[in-house]
């Protein structure tokens, strides 16, 4: 079992905690994942590694509720254990190249849980790091603290302008093209329309261009081939090729239309997780 060590609500919708698996905090490396289950009826699920500490023996992940499991997950507390905990999973991130480099890195939705690790280590390694995040309003903005240690320039937007800075993270992101002419990357990573939206943006400039490919997965190990996704006309799996993937050569509208798959599942599991919470989500 992995006990829950810390739990820190950051938001209504967002939460941080912290789980004792010293065999996952000993490799872990930035831009790797674990897959963990709750119980034996649940369902594995694949979360970012949000951070470590090797000393403590304990990994950091931050989710976001959006459905059965991470609903789930949210009612457990401090004290309380999961069942599973594997990882690390996937490729650990490439970053060495961008030492001493300028770099963009995009997180929206879902996504800015995923890219604050991959900002903090980049910058950690000496890249000089913008940084773009997106939220819906101001309540809901997360770590901005955190996030502001992890780059040289932080641009933190709400989709209804109130924190005074409205506009979807691609709108920054264009602003940052006209003025700087120096990007060797830009990271995105959010939801698929976002990342789409950004590559059509940075194609034209020839700005490589790294997004995470967010399948659904379960196995998490290469073995089932859900999460596979078309990356340069070849089938690559997100789980043991990725989830960085060259963002250039993702078929997004593929990639798009596979994540829409399981929405009538996804429904029902939600019902079944409000019939057990009493009707309240
Ligand atoms: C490698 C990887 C790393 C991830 N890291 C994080 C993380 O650090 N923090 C975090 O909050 N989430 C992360 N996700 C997404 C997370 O795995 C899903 O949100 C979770 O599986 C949803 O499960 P659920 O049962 O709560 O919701 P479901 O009922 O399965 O889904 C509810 C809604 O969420 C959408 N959804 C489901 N799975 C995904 C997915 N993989 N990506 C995007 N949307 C999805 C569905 O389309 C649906 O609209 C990651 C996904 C992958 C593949
Ligand atoms: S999740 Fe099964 S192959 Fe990737």
């Amino acid at each position: 079992m992995f006990p829950i060590v810390t739990k820190k609500q950051l938001n209504p919708t967002i939460t941080y905690m912290e789980i004792l698996a010293p065999a996952v905090a000993r490799k872990a490396m930035p831009g790797q994942f674990i897959m963990l289950r709750i119980n034996e009826d649940g369902e594995r699920i694949p979360l970012t590694i949000a951070g470590y500490d090797r000393e403590k023996g304990t990994v950091t992940i931050i989710f976001q509720k959006v459905g059965y499991t991470t609903y789930t997950l949210d009612t457990l507390n401090e004290g309380d254990a999961l069942l599973d905990f594997v990882g690390p999973l996937g490729c650990a991130s490439e970053f060495e190249q961008y030492v001493g480099k300028h770099v963009c890195v995009v997180g929206g939705g879902l996504g800015v849980a995923i890219a604050y690790p991959q900002a903090k280590a980049l910058h950690e390694l000496g890249a000089k790091v913008d940084f773009i995040v997106g939220f819906k309003n101001k309540d809901l903005i997360i770590l901005e603290d955190e996030f502001k240690n992890a780059c040289e320039n932080l641009f933190v937007l709400t989709d209804d302008g109130s924190n005074g800075n409205k506009g979807f993270v691609t709108v920054a992101l264009e602003e940052q093209l006209k003025k700087v002419d120096d990007y060797e990357a830009v990271i995105a990573i959010g939801p698929l329309m976002m990342m789409k939206a950004v590559c059509d943006m940075t194609r034209p400039k020839g700005i490589k261009t790294i997004v995470s490919m967010n399948s659904l997965m379960v196995d998490g190990t290469g073995m089932c081939g859900c999460c596979r996704v078309q990356v340069g006309g070849e089938t690559k799996f997100a789980c043991v090729d990725g989830p960085d993937f060259d963002g250039h050569q993702v078929d997004f509208d593929l990639a798009m239309r596979r994540g829409r798959m399981y929405i009538a599942e996804e429904k029902e599991s939600m019902k079944k997780h409000e019939c057990r919470m009493g009707g309240a989500k």
